[in-house]
């Protein structure tokens, strides 16, 4: 990177924001930090960043501010301390959508451009391979800053609706928290015979890559609406196999609670009369 490299400010030194922070320098960009607790900018400035007394200085410091704070409110609750007009806000803090068009359209109201991004990486990944971020708002706006923001990992734009990013976002940790869930499961059950989790866990591992083809079939199904094509494991079938699942989680002194939903989804749909379908119809009683 040139000396002459876009200067950026980064709100919020929390273990993500310091990271993102440190990609930036890493990347030889001038940086300007701000954090509510002083203390967590001092790694930084040594690494050569400079601390803004203020999230207003740091604000004002430079036309392109990367927000990671907490939540929502914490990201309100600061940007309103500073003057938003010419600057270029990117939200990185997760949300919800609709927190995003809505926070996309105050920032405009000040003056400012506003994208809003969604991060797939925990904070060692950032700027190493497999990282990497998905951003949404206007696309002229990510075309001049995608240079500073690749600092980070894989820079993935999914459209002008400042939501789709925390959107993204969020299917993907619904999927990620879908798979926890039943690694959890699998594990307490293992756990309630004195087993090695260690020991299965390899059995796991490639049962889950074995049945990870899911996702492309059902992605099919999803979008045709049609769960009635090359049914070799019916919808009836795994919700009487399923019933196992909590009676033996009973039967070993182990909670079923994070099983619940999807039984009761499959007992629901079986009963409409789809239980020659295949499990991904589940999906209709999702829509609301
Ligand atoms: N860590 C991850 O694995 C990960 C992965 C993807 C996305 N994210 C997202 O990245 C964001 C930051 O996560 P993190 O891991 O950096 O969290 P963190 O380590 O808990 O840091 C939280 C940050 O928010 C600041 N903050 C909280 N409330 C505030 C308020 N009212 N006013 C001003 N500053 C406030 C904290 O300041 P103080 O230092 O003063 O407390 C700190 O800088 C979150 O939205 C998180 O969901 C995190």
């Amino acid at each position: 990177m040139s000396g002459n490299a876009t200067s950026m400010t980064v709100l919020g030194l929390g273990a993500m924001g310091s990271a993102l922070a440190g990609a930036l320098l890493e990347a030889g960009r001038p940086v300007t930090v701000w954090n509510r607790s002083a203390d967590k900018t001092k790694p930084l400035v040594e690494r050569g960043a400079v601390a803004a007394g203020s999230a207003a200085e740091a604000v004002a410091a430079s036309e392109l501010v990367i927000v990671c704070l907490l939540d929502d409110a914490s990201v309100r609750e600061v940007l309103k301390t500073a003057s938003l007009a010419g600057r270029t806000v990117v939200n990185l803090t997760n949300g919800t959508p609709r927190q995003a068009r809505e926070l996309a359209e105050w920032v405009e109201e000040q003056g400012g451009a506003f994208l809003d991004g969604g991060i797939m990486a925990v904070p060692p990944m950032i700027g190493r391979p497999g990282a990497f971020v998905f951003y949404s708002g206007p696309q002229d706006v990510f075309d001049t800053h995608r240079a500073a923001f690749d600092a980070f990992g894989g820079s993935n734009y999914v459209g002008e609706d400042p939501g789709l990013a925390a959107l993204h976002d969020l299917a993907l940790l619904s999927g990620m928290y879908g798979q926890f869930t039943g690694v959890l499961q699998a594990y307490a059950l293992i756990r309630s015979e004195g087993l090695s989790a260690v020991e299965f866990a390899p059995l796991l591992s490639g049962w889950l890559a074995a049945m990870g083809s899911f996702v492309q079939h059902a992605a099919v199904e999803v979008d045709s609406g049609d769960y009635t094509q090359n049914v070799v494991s019916n919808l009836g079938m795994q919700a009487a196999a399923f019933e196992n699942l909590p009676i033996a989680a009973a039967d070993q002194g182990v909670s079923s609670e994070l099983l619940a939903p999807l039984h009761q989804l499959l007992l629901r749909r079986a009963a409409d009369g789809h239980g020659a379908e295949n499990l991904t119809s589940v999906i209709e009683l999702l829509k609301k």
